[in-house]
């Protein structure tokens, strides 16, 4: 990792004194230590205008982690020869930091830019052929389907879209639905390890143990999970796994980090072309031109931030945070939860709906009555208002949100 600048020390500092608010306590028991999260709060600037409950989109960056970047980005201004031959190797440092955080081996790491990238890599990365079946749901992530649409227009395999229950039994029934699909023609999974519009975790690991078993691939889409859970790929038991690190790692836009396992890294081609020399080098993902190092660089400040808050305490805080709003409007007549009710099920992200209207209509009201952030998700299996709180959230705002909606209601809220 770069050496850090005094300003950026003194930043990290700060969070890592904060620790001691909540030492030697559980993370479920510190996830509701106020005093703690209100000093967590303190190393974002804020937006104090809009109350932003759609971290599900992006999340801004503590200021450390910006305060970085605005160094590297200055830095790397100075000489080309700054930028390529001080900077860029550096980055060698954040594949190691991000491969010892996934339990990986660091040439098993590729820095990208976003999750967008690094799953189309995986998504036609891999070898097809006419005839071929590919199988993902249709809560998978637009983009995603939109790739293997047009895999499926430009080479002939087939798309087979699997609806999953929006509040299932068990993750049994969802493990069954997609082997359900499967025939011997199958030959690629895509699967969301959190859906990106209800929140759901999704047992990635049973469909991988269950794919691996047929020799089919898995893809997983790990955009909102990497750095808002607390797993490693042995929890996955997966070899391809893709995500956004300007998200829940709160690194600058444009991170994205790319997984796949040694044995596989000669098998999958590279999106954009790479000499054959480096068919066996997880590099050969990351040839993409003259590109800024300082997005890459401040992973390295991101990292430090994670693991000062604490992956599992992070994570619980989230989902505590998810549980305190729902259960604000849990029992209310007219709403409904599009999120499982199990918190093994859940953690940042949240959906409801309210009975007979459009959620545009939700998130407008909240916008410009209250100045509250959300997402409207009109999708063909539900509709619904997703709110995605954040470590910097306070139980203040959502109880703001919630005497939003229950006021809405109480004035007939209506289409
Ligand atoms: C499940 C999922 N996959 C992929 C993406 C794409 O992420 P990015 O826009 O960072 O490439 C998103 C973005 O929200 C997502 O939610």
């Amino acid at each position: 990792m770069a050496l850090l600048s005094p300003s950026v020390s003194s930043l990290l500092n700060e969070v890592r004194t904060a620790g001691e608010i909540v030492e030697g306590l559980s993370p479920t028991a510190a996830a509701a230590k106020e005093p703690y999260w209100d000093r967590i709060a303190d190393a974002f600037s804020l937006d104090k205008r809009n109350l932003n409950l759609n971290s599900g989109w992006t999340s801004p960056s503590p200021r450390l982690v910006t305060e970085a970047y605005r160094r590297y980005r200055r830095l790397e201004d100075a000489t080309a020869y700054t930028m390529w031959q001080t900077l860029a190797p550096q980055a060698e440092t954040i594949r190691a930091g991000l491969a010892e955080l996934f339990g990986c081996d660091a040439g098993e790491i590729a820095i990208t830019r976003n999750a967008s990238e690094s799953l189309q890599i995986l998504l036609f990365g891999i070898d097809l052929r006419p005839g071929d079946e590919l199988i993902a749901t249709t809560q998978d992530y637009p983009r995603m389907l939109t790739a293997l649409r047009q895999r499926e227009l430009r080479e002939g395999p087939k798309l087979k879209l699997v609806k999953i229950p929006l509040g299932p039994r068990s993750p049994s029934e969802i493990v069954e639905a997609i082997e359900s699909a499967i025939t011997p023609k199958t030959r690629l999974i895509l699967i969301s390890h959190e859906i990106y519009c209800t929140g759901q975790i999704m047992p990635v690991r049973e469909i991988c143990r269950m794919a691996r078993g047929r020799g089919i691939e898995v893809v997983v889409d790990g955009a909102h999970s990497f750095a808002q859970l607390d797993f490693k790929r042995d929890d996955l038991e997966c070899d391809l796994f893709g995500s956004s690190l300007h998200k829940w790692m709160y690194a600058p836009k444009g991170a994205g980090l790319l997984y796949v396992k040694k044995e596989k890294i000669p098998s999958v081609w590279a999106l954009m072309a790479s000499e054959d020399k480096n068919r066996h080098d997880i590099r050969k993902f990351e040839e993409i031109g003259t590109h800024s190092s300082a997005t890459r660089l401040s992973i390295g400040e991101a990292l430090l931030f994670h693991e000062a808050v604490g992956a599992k305490r992070k994570e619980e805080r989230l989902r505590f945070l998810t549980t305190y709003w729902m259960d604000r409007l849990r029992g209310v007549d007219r709403i409904t939860f599009n999120t499982p009710q199990d918190p093994k099920l859940y953690c940042a992200i949240g959906n409801f709906s309210i009975e007979g209207v459009d959620p545009v209509k939700v998130t407008d009201y909240l916008m410009s009555r209250h100045r509250i952030i959300a997402a409207p998700i009109v999708h063909g299996d539900f509709s619904g208002v997703r709110i995605t709180p954040n470590i910097f959230t306070r139980l203040s705002d959502l109880d703001r949100f919630a005497d939003a909606i229950h006021s809405y209601l109480r004035n007939g809220g209506g289409p």
